[in-house]
């Protein structure tokens, strides 16, 4: 009763992949394309239809919507198409150092990555010498030649798919994170990954109604134990179905079933195929998954084939309208504005009000180890870095240890002392930079314990780690962070509050910070109705080339972090000034045009920021300032004044930062840019 397989049109593939693309844009965007199984043509030759293009998804979709044959049925039954978006790290953005990268004119093999591979050199000169020939500048360019090298050299006629990528991965150093599709195996995959993030995404093809999926459960227990899909067991299926059986989702039934009843989408980050599964299996290092005659196979490279290569299927919470824009212009303004949930969402069932306590569920069998560690060691890059800054002096006094906030760069060309005893925190949204990665991995080797703070389940960083936070902001897509920069700021405090719940000393500042994080939520809503304000604000300063901004103390960090957001996504020039180094040197840039923002709180250094503020209005500066509401005293020099609701020094940095958020969404969109697609910048920086 169920309808039969039906093959796609080719505008249903180019579809699917175009719109996975586009969920994907915001890692990487200078070119795309796209290849599929061609039609057979009169001499029943396959072929690949490959298409490549320069500049955003939007292109290379028009590109694919000139074509003529966009309504034919595809000649498989079970179809495999691949896409990729790229954000050049070899050789310039263009057509052809685009993926997919092929072998040969004939697209015998087709190979999209994601990663760098480091000795791309040496293969290529190999290859060359064995007379292979390449057309691109790209590291990736020598996986599809390589393979093509496998397949010419195989020694039987029946050498499946999987065992020719086994080989090719076994020669690749570096990161990736691959999907091969070749015309001598059409309509199978093979991926695999090192390094690189990759998840299949598994959707039966079709949706049952509730009356079809009982008759469908009787069949299944009709079936014997070898079409069981994944070891998803009958008596799952059975359980399921008696407890629930009117909301029975029809894919349980169909694992069940298995064959081609199912179809799997292969890609480097959820959001590309949440719209059409959210159940995921992610795969790990060495992992080598193939789709064969529509049945999926997790196998091991070699070498690590004494691992257990069976992958749970994971269902993941995230919904399409979460990444979605809702009525906001840009992501990066829906995510400025999403604060005040994103932030309770970070301290849900973590911390409890009633009794001043807070429990991080990922770090609490650590607790000890990390209560007697010699140092915390907090690292991460762009905003993350500035988490760690924001929150260097409340860690240091909650936690009563020294801690030492490190870019991973910088940390890692330093070959940083890294002992045992050492805590170690990585800090980033994706959880996939390659720098923080690294510096992980730096750490591991040398033993210390180590802790993600990220806000990507599954993420490299977050699987990585000894233990760690999920800061649970929701999915950032903005390349300007901002929701996330906030909710690892809390999940930092929320740690050190956890760290310092046995010390009598702290309690009376416990209990101060704890009820400012719960009223946080509600300042920030404080701080968004200013958005008018600082849109005016923008009005005036657009034009401008440069914009300092000055602070001290907790708000050094969100000096740092407001420059960062408006330098990336404004392009006018920006620096965050700690205002105890003005008279070293900035102090020179000061004059009656350069547009200063100050950034004054009512904290321990109010006194000192007055100076500065002092300075500032000798040398005829005009400054703007962020002030809290009661100060009368700044804002008697103040060219212009933005006032903030006052909150508890430690975490007022949580506030401070919204205004400079809106202040670079303004700017940037008054000067006529792409705010979520700064030039030159991607999402997730996933090369050193
Ligand atoms: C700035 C920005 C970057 C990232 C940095 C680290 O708005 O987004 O500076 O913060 O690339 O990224 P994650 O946090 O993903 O490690």
């Amino acid at each position: 009763k169920i309808t039969p397989l039906v093959p796609r049109t080719r505008k249903e593939i180019y579809e699917t992949l175009i719109k996975g693309l586009q969920r994907l844009e915001y890692r990487g965007y200078d070119s795309a394309g796209v290849a599929i199984d061609g039609n057979n043509n009169e001499d029943k030759e396959r072929f690949i239809k490959l298409v490549k293009k320069r500049g955003k998804v939007k292109a290379l979709e028009e590109e694919l919507y000139k074509q003529d044959d966009l309504d034919a049925k595809t000649d498989f039954e079970t179809h495999f198409g691949i896409a990729h978006t790229r954000w050049a790290t070899h050789g310039v953005p263009s057509a052809i150092n685009s993926h997919p990268q092929r072998s040969d004119k004939r697209n015998e093999f087709v190979v999209i990555h994601n990663g760098i591979i480091t000795n791309y050199k040496d293969l290529r000169k190999f290859l060359e010498s064995k007379g292979y020939e390449f057309e691109s500048d790209t590291d990736t360019e020598t996986i599809p030649k390589l393979i093509k090298y496998m397949y010419d050299n195989r020694e039987s006629e029946d050498t499946s798919f999987s065992a020719l990528v086994e080989r090719v991965i076994q020669q690749l150093e570096g990161a990736f994170a691959l999907v091969f599709k070749s015309i001598h195996y059409p309509g199978e995959a093979v991926a695999t990954r090192r390094g690189s993030p990759l998840l299949i995404g598994v959707r039966s093809k079709y949706k049952l109604s509730t009356e079809q999926i009982p008759v469908l459960y009787r069949t299944c227990k009709l079936i014997n134990q070898k079409t069981l899909f994944l070891r998803t067991k009958i008596t799952n299926v059975k359980n399921i179905c008696n407890s629930q059986m009117k909301r029975l989702d029809s894919s349980t039934c169909l694992h069940a079933v298995g064959d081609k009843a199912v179809e799997f989408f292969f890609a480097s980050d959820a959001s590309a195929i949440i719209e059409h599964t959210n159940r995921v299996i992610f795969l790990e290092d060495d992992d080598i998954a193939a789709v064969t005659d529509g049945k999926l196979s997790i196998h091991r490279l070699e070498r690590s084939a004494s691992d257990d290569p069976s992958r749970a299927i994971q269902t993941l919470q995230m919904e399409l309208q979460q990444i979605m824009k809702g009525n906001f212009s840009a992501f990066m303004q829906k995510e400025i504005f999403e604060q005040p949930e994103s932030v309770v969402n970070t301290m849900r069932g973590r911390v409890n009000f009633e009794n001043s306590t807070v429990l991080l569920g990922g770090l609490k069998d650590h607790l000890k180890e990390i209560r007697r560690c010699r140092r915390l060691i907090i690292i991460g890059c762009g905003t993350s870095y500035h988490a760690a800054v924001a929150t260097r002096q409340v860690l240091e006094e909650l936690t009563e240890l020294p801690v030492m906030v490190e870019l991973a760069s910088d940390f890692l060309d330093r070959n940083t002392p890294v002992f045992r005893d050492d805590v170690c925190f990585f800090i980033s949204q994706s959880g996939e930079t390659a720098d923080t990665l690294m510096a992980l991995r730096y750490c591991k080797e040398r033993r210390a314990l180590t802790v993600g703070i990220t806000n990507t389940v599954g993420s490299s960083i977050s699987r990585e780690t000894d233990c760690g936070v999920h800061i649970n902001a929701g999915p950032e897509i903005g390349v300007a962070s901002t929701k996330a920069y906030t909710s690892q700021f809390v999940s930092l405090v929320m740690f050190g509050l956890m760290m310092s719940e046995d010390r009598i000393s702290l309690q009376k500042r416990r209990q101060e910070i704890i009820s400012g994080l719960k009223s946080l939520p509600e300042m920030i809503k404080e701080v968004l109705s200013l958005d008018e304000k600082i849109h005016d604000l923008a009005l005036e300063l657009y034009k401008q080339r440069s914009l300092l901004v000055m602070g001290r103390g907790y708000n050094y960090a969100t000096c740092l972090e407001g420059a960062l957001k408006i330098k990336e996504i404004t392009y006018m020039h920006s620096e965050g000034i700690l205002a105890g180094e003005l008279k070293h040197g900035p102090l020179a840039l000061i004059d009656k045009q350069m547009p200063v923002i100050m950034v004054i709180m009512k904290d321990p250094c109010f006194t000192k920021c007055q100076n500065a503020l002092q300075q500032v209005t000798a040398r005829q500066g005009r400054p703007i300032i962020l002030c809290s509401k009661e100060d009368t005293e700044s804002s008697k020099f103040a060219y212009k004044t933005i006032e903030l609701p006052h909150t508890v020094d430690c975490l007022q940095g949580v506030l401070s930062v919204i205004p400079l958020q809106l202040l670079s969404f303004h700017l940037a969109v008054l000067r006529g840019y792409d705010v979520d697609f700064p030039r030159n910048l991607a999402k997730s920086v996933t090369v050193e």
